[in-house]
């Protein structure tokens, strides 16, 4: 039992050591925060379907039809029908050839990246991606478990990108991006990266996972505003834990022969469980509330709070960020990060606002890049403009308290 004492302690030793750096994580129950907190900015329910009642419904009826589990993957039975219902569905919404749907996010993109990897035995031209450094931890494990040959570029850097894909000798390059990127709030700007793919006839592959449901024609997502890059376009995931307010995600194809190979290869659709009836069920009502004209409305009470907040968030920084050292996205999003940089000051301030009724979390590193650390708010159809200014006026109180105490030479460490 030596080993295993060595072990723990070595385990207890490193989570003492994560206190010391300001990350650990402390746990947030979800009943936590309905009793103690008013204002919520920490979920990526942007649309108020986690909780509406008629997904709870389809749920409970498909589970009743189908059974509470599929059983099996679905290389073993033939998808139910609800399954192929709700795969037909998305790919007509999305204006796909076809697509799978999986239990979560973080499969697809495993999914995805070993279908593209080859076997041995097979002669295929040579390829290389080119990844978005600051992609969803997901896409990263993916890529890695996949065996492909990759390089990363800087965040939305594509004149650095075209440099890396000038360089390259593959036959078949391909670009990793997220649409709206979880953590920075922010897009890929659409005509350079057209530019990119046209330069170097590279092909694209999008994580839509947080435009799935709040961007462009009834929800449909990024790329169907920017349809002059789906040509470039070889797949796509969207997960549905954000906006469709269930969980699973589609990986999304644009050529009915990658989804064949899919289906033939790729290892989570082969030796994963499908998603349960209850969640096929729950996400195809969500999908038809979306794409629906009550779809279109809580987008356009999204985009107005987005619209409202980076307003006042341009004000309060022309106002603190003379003597505040803080970043914030340029964008129009419902993604808002405030980065403030040291831990120990993204700690204080969350905690700050938690005690004010308002919940926000503080995001370190591995979720951001080492000195990056932030508060990340999360706007949702729930909130209004008077929520908002409660925000900025805790803000205002909280950054006027630490000039406060810097004019008159007091201890501000937790600014360091
Ligand atoms: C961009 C992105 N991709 C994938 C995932 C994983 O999705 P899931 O939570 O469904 O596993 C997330 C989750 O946060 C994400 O932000």
């Amino acid at each position: 039992m030596k080993a295993l004492q060595t072990l723990l302690d070595s385990w207890a030793n490193s989570q003492n050591q994560l206190k010391e750096r300001g990350l650990f994580r402390n746990k947030a129950r979800l009943c936590d925060f309905r009793q103690s907190f008013s204002l919520n900015f920490a979920l990526n329910d942007y649309l108020n379907m986690r909780t509406d009642v008629r997904l709870a419904q389809r749920s409970y009826d498909c589970a009743v039809q189908d059974g509470s589990g599929f059983g099996a993957s679905r290389a073993v039975v033939d998808p139910t029908q609800s399954l192929s219902e709700l795969e037909s569905a998305c790919a007509q919404w999305l204006g796909l050839s076809a697509c799978h749907f999986v239990t979560s996010g973080f499969l697809a993109n495993i999914a995805l990246m070993d279908g593209l990897s080859s076997r041995s035995d097979e002669n295929v031209p040579t390829m290389h991606i080119f990844m978005d450094h600051l992609a969803h931890a997901s896409l990263h494990t993916a890529l890695k478990l996949s065996g492909i040959s990759c390089s990363y570029f800087p965040h939305n850097q594509f004149e650095q990108l075209h440099r890396k894909l000038q360089a390259s000798k593959a036959s078949v390059k391909i670009i990793v991006v997220e649409s709206l990127h979880s953590m920075e709030g922010d897009f890929p700007n659409p005509q350079s990266l057209l530019s990119v793919c046209e330069k170097n006839d590279a092909l694209l592959i999008v994580d839509e996972t947080h435009t799935l449901g709040i961007y462009g024609p009834q929800g449909a997502g990024w790329l169907a505003c920017h349809q002059q890059l789906k040509p470039y376009v070889l797949a796509i995931t969207a997960g549905c834990g954000k906006a469709m307010g269930c969980s699973g995600a589609f990986i999304g194809y644009f050529h009915s022969i990658f989804a064949e190979r899919m289906y033939q290869k790729s290892k989570p659709l082969l030796f994963s469980t499908a998603p349960s009836p209850g969640v096929i069920g729950a996400v195809h009502e969500s999908l038809q509330i979306i794409s629906s004209l009550e779809g279109e409305n809580k987008r356009e009470n999204l985009w107005n709070i987005a619209n409202y907040t980076n307003k006042k968030l341009i004000e309060f920084s022309k106002k603190h960020l003379c003597h505040i050292p803080f970043q914030y996205s340029q964008d129009a999003s419902p993604i808002i990060p405030l980065v403030l940089g040291n831990n120990f000051d993204a700690i204080n301030l969350a905690e700050y606002l938690q005690n004010k009724g308002i919940f926000v979390r503080a995001i370190r590193t591995p979720s951001v890049p080492r000195q990056t650390a932030r508060l990340r708010f999360i706007l949702s159809t729930n909130h209004s403009k008077q929520d908002i200014n409660i925000v900025f006026e805790e803000l205002e109180s909280y950054f006027q308290t630490l000039k406060l105490n810097k004019n008159e030479g007091k201890d501000i460490s937790c600014l360091a």
